[in-house]
């Protein structure tokens, strides 16, 4: 037995602290609650992220008039500049009137070399009773308490249904190509596959990197046809990015999809891809996230159903989770993300925080927030 305290190297030291792992709920808050007499109707598509402030922020869909995904629909954010102990009332950052095809979430990502935040969302994104679909983004410079009127990426990238995330996008720390943003999304189901977009000057210009596309591409898909779906990327510490993919059509196994980039999103290559039989998956938008060399994974963990909302973890870079899971929500419990602060502070090593849907009936009751303690309360 060795004691962790014992700082005999570094190497040792990591280990040791990773041994440790043992998540606890720390504190949980309900943020948003569909179904009221108000504006709203359906709060969906939650997503969550540390500023390079170190304030955190949370969106969601806003749903104005059905919890379908097709309908007028606000982005809320609700801020956090104590680390998740209390949020700012409710503010909308884009309102897209009474489309009929409206917005769909998106992608968060922070670019912290330049200290701001954008927010990457399709409009018309079905195609229904409108035409063509737009790739959006919207920027803070202020942590997320003014945005930018929204800019058309489509302009530069071409017109094509492109759904961002729904999570985050990332902005490379570790060669190759540190400081690119990479956000990955996915296509319209006939077309779909994971296509993810790049800026190497800080969000200025974006265009289309790597795909992974599904078959029979551009064709009408049967059960069990392959058809990845809504991802999550993250980067790992050799610089390569691991993208977790929904299974649309329960290729190979009712389980998440893993495909690696190891050119800085530019190609997916298929030799990359696997299947990864530990994450069950009912069919749904998951999270991921890297931190301090541990690699997080949250979804409803049943094949069937969106309930039990659970957090395993990695040690391994995601080629064995440990044996123990965090079970976050048992009942219903449908999309989640992940971030966590970014800071050298011990406090800011201690806690993930995942953000789902999560209710009793169903999974689109509410939006809650879990701050996750790594070390069990310790
Ligand atoms: C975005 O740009 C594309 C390409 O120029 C255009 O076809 C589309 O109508 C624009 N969308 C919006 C919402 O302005
Ligand atoms: C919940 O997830 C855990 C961990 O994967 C699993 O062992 C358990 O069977 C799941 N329960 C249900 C009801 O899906």
């Amino acid at each position: 037995n060795i004691s962790c305290l014992e700082k005999r190297s570094q190497r040792l030291f990591t280990w040791c602290f990773l041994q440790q792992i043992d998540p606890l709920i720390y504190d949980e808050q309900l943020l948003w609650v569909g179904g009221g007499a108000g504006e709203v109707n359906t709060y969906r598509i939650p997503l969550l992220t540390f500023t390079s402030h170190g304030s955190l922020l949370a969106f969601a869909e806003a749903r104005k008039h059905s919890s379908g995904d097709v309908g007028a629909k606000f982005i809320a954010v609700r801020r956090s500049e104590d680390k998740g102990a209390t949020w700012s009332p409710t503010s909308f950052v884009v309102d897209d009137g009474s489309l009929v095809d409206g917005l769909n979430l998106g992608s968060v990502v922070v670019d912290e070399q330049k200290g701001s935040v954008m927010l990457i969302y399709s409009l018309c994104f079905h195609l229904y009773q409108c035409s063509p679909s737009s790739t959006m983004l919207v920027e803070s410079l202020d942590d997320g308490q003014t945005w930018s009127p929204p800019r058309n990426l489509s302009v530069q990238l071409g017109v094509k249904s492109f759904a961002p995330g729904p999570g985050f996008g990332l902005q490379k720390r570790y060669p190759p190509a540190k400081g690119r943003l990479v956000v990955c999304g996915h296509g319209t189901i006939e077309g779909d596959g994971v296509f993810c977009i790049l800026s190497d000057d800080h969000g200025q210009t974006w265009r289309n990197g790597a795909a992974l596309k599904s078959i029979p591409y551009n064709q009408p898909k049967k059960s069990l046809d392959f058809n990845p779906d809504e991802c999550q990327p993250v980067e790992l510490q050799d610089g390569s990015i691991v993208i977790n993919v929904r299974n649309q059509n329960n290729y190979h196994c009712r389980c998440r999809m893993v495909v690696r980039s190891l050119d800085g999103g530019e190609t997916l290559p298929v030799e990359e891809l696997v299947f990864d039989y530990t994450l069950v998956d009912p069919v749904v938008a998951a999270g991921a996230l890297q931190k301090d060399g541990v690699l997080y994974f949250s979804n409803p963990a049943n094949s069937h159903q969106r309930i039990n909302m659970t957090l395993r973890w990695s040690l391994t870079d995601g080629r064995s989770w440990v044996n123990e899971a965090l079970q976050i929500w048992q009942g219903p419990s449908g999309y989640s993300s992940m971030t966590a602060l970014v800071g050298n502070s011990v406090e800011d090593k201690k806690y993930v925080f995942v953000i789902y849907e999560k209710g009793h009936k169903s999974s689109v009751e509410t939006i809650s927030v879990a701050k996750i303690h790594l070390y069990g309360g310790r």
